[in-house]
């Protein structure tokens, strides 16, 4: 009986501990929180009052944010409303006002107190309001008692001042009400600023008053008026997001030159760019006429784009157009210009000046670092850590993109291991430390349409904003895993697309029939990796080809084949949950049964056919899977011909199909090794034991 009370006793402590810890699904995590007891019910009757500085940013802002919560909760236009009076369910008190143009560095720090009896968001401006309501936007969430946030303590500022996504709308336009969900999704995991990649190959997106040439002839008709782009600049001000424009010079250029041929280093006649990579067309660096081109049109732009910063772009130049034109040559000769990378150089002093005379701070990529140019500019690091460290040292302040890449289709654990401050940048003084102003995730687009570039840059990204703004000892990975599937759910309810984008997808290629097939297969795999795409491409990619197959739906990241492998991973070293093999059993069955399920959709649409043998591999996979289980359950050691067999297929199965990776192929690999690992017997004996409890 005495026993029974303790362990009875224990179970309820257990419990206790375990409400007390459950994880608040917060993304990035806060810098510092207190948990406290009970939890504010946020009802109907939820009502804010602005107590401290008042500016129409601030109403903005938490008209925003009650229509996020409204969304979130299900509730109507006429529930929750900013009060009155000085009373109200959340009192909110901003020291001062924010900048007139929001500047790189502005305090974003907050204090947020919950309370069942209410709460206080404090913060020095009104961006750090904007920040803190986020938080409690995340922290609310259906109760026994209703919809509620917990009560609890954070004190919360970012670690580094410059959090950013770009997004490439050169390659692939896109179009303004996709950027603004984006930007929503931007700032509810508090990253701050936008980079617009605007001018590309295969695209000039703006329009130019001065040189209507270069939206008129560079754009197929699909660029952003001064008037829309002014429109997201605002939309993103009330989000508490910098934007900041990049045109890329004087490579990836070649959609200037369509109505502006004078401006490249060989005649021309030019055309939008279709294929992708690196192509030989540059602007002409010895030319006045060059210089005065882009003061006027630098001069348009800054005008257009408040920020302080403006991006250049610099990289990728292969300097071909410039060795075959012996103008260019000649100058070089006569200005002791030795290499095409010192006249890059000259290039990047002579706009940086018009830059600064227009009253910007010029920032381009790691190309664009010499010492020629003065210590205002700014380095985005892409090649390498090493060029980020190699900036801080000189003198130069830059931000991290190496490692961020999104397009790449790496797992969010992968992105969010890589941190500003290690690798090379690991060892520097605290003084070029502080010249490290923070990192962006980079969207290029050559694989991205409106319709699935959510699913590209969410819900990683919202690990990569946790890396900029959280503490850099928030690092777990399982506890990342565990929070990223709440944040990305709530992004749904912002009209993000990443989830939701997924079916209707599916429903295409299979041209209207059941996905269940379809969706089992696209649900573990992901597109290949790196820069593979253009290598295992069937045809040569271009801008104007369909982005309509299983590769562009698939998702970059598997969460299905990622629990799975964490399933095995636990069976295999003996420490399974009760049930779990069972779970395992259930999935490879269901692989090795779907491709008689698929094969029938395969006749009636091209687009599932060219993923049957994926299929195939998925069914041979399932089967082997079940029948090294089998061996592992009767005790019995599977025969090293039989392993070597399955391996064999294993290998075969790694290849991409269709440009697709089958992302369960590591754990079936390991149940095969298992079964035929010596002590496989015992091990498995142990398993079924604890399955059975
Ligand atoms: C770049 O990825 N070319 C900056």
């Amino acid at each position: 009986m005495r026993t029974m009370l303790v362990v009875l006793v224990m179970y309820s402590l257990a419990v206790f501990a375990e409400a007390q810890n459950a994880p608040l699904n917060l993304m990035p995590m806060p810098a510092s929180i207190k948990m406290g007891s009970g939890q504010l019910v946020v009802d109907p009757s939820f009502s804010i009052a602005i107590t401290g500085h008042k500016e129409p940013r601030l109403q903005r802002a938490v008209e925003i944010f009650l229509n996020d919560l409204r969304r979130q909760n299900g509730m109507l236009p006429l529930d929750m409303k900013i009060s009155n009076s000085a009373t109200g369910t959340l009192l909110i008190h901003a020291e001062s006002g924010s900048k007139g143009v929001q500047e790189l560095g502005e305090d974003e720090s907050y204090h947020l107190e919950i309370a069942s009896s209410g709460a206080k968001l404090d913060a020095p401006t009104t961006l750090g309001v904007t920040r803190g309501l986020q938080t409690l936007l995340q922290l609310v969430q259906a109760t026994p008692a209703g919809f509620a946030a917990p009560s609890l303590t954070i004190d919360d500022k970012p670690r580094f001042p410059w959090r950013g996504l770009m997004i490439d709308c050169g390659r692939h336009f896109i179009p303004l009400d996709v950027i603004k969900r984006n930007l929503d999704g931007m700032a509810a995991v508090k990253l701050n600023v936008f980079h617009w990649h605007l001018s590309e190959n295969q695209g000039f997106r703006v329009e130019s008053k001065k040189f209507p040439k270069l939206h008129e002839m560079g754009s197929d008709g699909l660029y952003y008026t001064q008037d829309e782009v002014r429109d997201v600049i605002a939309y993103a001000r009330e989000r508490g997001i910098r934007v900041i424009p990049e045109f890329d010079m004087p490579g990836h250029s070649t959609s200037w030159f369509v109505g502006y041929a004078d401006l490249a280093s060989a005649p021309g006649p030019y055309q939008i760019e279709r294929k992708w990579g690196v192509f030989d067309p540059a602007m002409d660096p010895t030319k006045e006429h060059t210089y005065h081109f882009l003061d006027e049109f630098i001069g348009e732009m800054a005008k257009l784009f408040p920020d302080q910063f403006f991006h250049i772009g610099g990289d990728e130049v292969n300097g071909k157009q410039w060795d075959a034109n012996g103008k260019i040559q000649e100058f070089m000769r006569a200005h002791n210009i030795k290499t095409n990378q010192d006249l890059q150089a000259y290039f990047n002093q002579r706009v940086q000046k018009i830059v600064s005379k227009h009253g910007k701070t010029m920032i381009g990529w790691d190309e664009i670092l010499r010492p020629e140019l003065p210590k205002s500019i700014v380095i985005q690091s892409w090649r390498g850590q090493e060029s980020l460290a190699q900036a801080a040292k000189l003198g130069y302040r830059g931000l991290l993109s190496h490692g961020y890449y999104i397009d790449l289709m790496w797992p969010a654990s992968q992105h969010y291991a890589v941190d500003p401050m290690s690798d090379a940048a690991a060892n520097l003084s605290p003084e070029e430390n502080s010249r490290i102003l923070g990192g962006e995730a980079t969207m290029w687009a050559e694989y991205v349409s409106p319709e699935n570039i959510d699913s590209r840059i969410w819900p990683r990204t919202a690990a990569i904003a946790e890396r900029f703004w959280s503490p850099q000892n928030v690092r777990d990975v399982n506890s990342m895993y565990q929070r990223l599937e709440p944040i990305s759910h709530r992004l749904d309810f912002l009209g993000l697309t990443h989830n939701t984008s997924y079916v209707p997808m599916l429903r295409r290629i299979t041209a209207g029939d059941d996905i269940s097939a379809l969706k089992a297969l696209a649900d573990v795999v992901e597109p290949v990796k790196d820069y593979t795409r253009e290598q295992t491409a069937p045809a040569e990619p271009t801008s104007l080809t369909p982005l309509n197959r299983v590769v562009d739906a698939a998702r970059p990241e598997s969460d299905a084949a990622r629990r799975f492998s964490e399933m095995v991973d636990a069976f295999v070293a003996g420490k399974p949950r009760p049930g779990t093999e069972m779970q395992i059993r259930a999935l490879l069955a269901r692989w090795r049964d779907n491709q008689v399920e698929l094969q029938p959709l395969a006749e009636k649409s091209f687009l599932v056919k060219e993923a049957l043998p994926l299929s195939q591999n998925l069914s041979t996979l399932g089967a082997a899977g079940l029948a090294a289980l089998d061996y592992l359950d009767h005790g019995e050691r599977a025969s090293e011909q039989w392993k070597s067999q399955q391996l064999a297929m294993v290998e075969q199965a790694k290849k991409p199909q269709a440009q697709l990776l089958l992302m369960i192929v590591p754990a079936v690999q390991k149940l095969i090794e298992a079964s035929a690992a010596p002590g496989a017997a015992t091990a498995s004996n142990r398993v079924i034991l604890s399955d059975q409890r």
